[in-house]
């Protein structure tokens, strides 16, 4: 199935909704978004999101009622709990990664052996980030960029969210401990009007040279 946008065209008219029509998004849609959404990259291939698709009027009651309030959760036909799973450094886990590169062809035994051993380094010594929770939404994020993008393509709206009680929703919506909730994503069709484009820093203000402050010449 193929988009009625191109990629430019769809992160160009991506905005928040914060209001939306009841139409429901069809299957295949919805399909579409999650299957390229997961084409997301992740460290060692670890792919930690793990999505909960909420579309039962119930339960986006539920779900508002741990966001503030936020009508959006409760309107758009479709809202994603984003979840990244902590428990992916395990052994068990891993081997199911390594199975998968094979099926694919893309991993040989030292491969294997290589992420057997830097996954659990990886988790112990963190040399790239201070908690579990900062590496599980460095990747599970990346794939709701992914999928956003990939929603409007398809004409999807959306709104990411950070307003919403994490003990709540995780007490809600039966989420393990290890597990953290990253964002929620509500999505469907817009109703109008949208909220004002508030614009982008540009270039030269958020991107530098060689080392951090120094000015960026293209
Ligand atoms: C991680 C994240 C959390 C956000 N949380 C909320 C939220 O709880 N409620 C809301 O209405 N918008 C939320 N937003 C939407 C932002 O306000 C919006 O993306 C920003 O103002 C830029 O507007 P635009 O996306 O329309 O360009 C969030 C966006 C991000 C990326």
């Amino acid at each position: 199935m193929e988009p009625s946008i191109n990629l430019r065209q769809a992160i160009e008219r991506r905005r928040a909704a914060r209001a939306f029509k009841s139409d429901m998004i069809p299957s295949v849609i919805i399909q579409e978004i999650l299957r390229l959404g997961l084409q997301a990259p992740s460290g060692y291939n670890l792919q930690p999101w793990r999505f909960i698709v909420v579309r039962s009027q119930e339960n986006k009651q539920k779900l508002k009622a741990c966001a503030f309030d936020q009508r959006q959760v409760e309107e758009a036909p479709v809202v994603l709990i984003c979840c990244g799973d902590r428990r992916v450094n395990q052994s068990d886990y891993i081997e199911s990664v390594i199975e998968l590169g094979k099926e694919q062809a893309a991993m040989n035994d030292a491969y294997a052996d290589f992420i057997r051993s830097s996954v659990p380094a990886l988790f112990e010594n963190r040399p790239s980030f201070d908690s579990l929770e900062a590496w599980t939404n460095r990747h599970t994020m990346l794939s709701v960029a992914y999928l956003m993008i990939v929603a409007q393509s398809y004409g999807v709206d959306s709104c990411p969210m950070e307003g919403f009680v994490t003990t709540q929703v995780k007490e809600a919506f039966k989420i393990p401990e290890e597990v953290d909730v990253c964002c929620i994503v509500a999505m469907g069709y817009a109703s109008e009007p949208f909220k004002k484009y508030g614009g982008r820093f540009s270039i030269q203000t958020v991107c530098y040279g060689e080392t951090y402050g120094d000015f960026f010449e293209i």
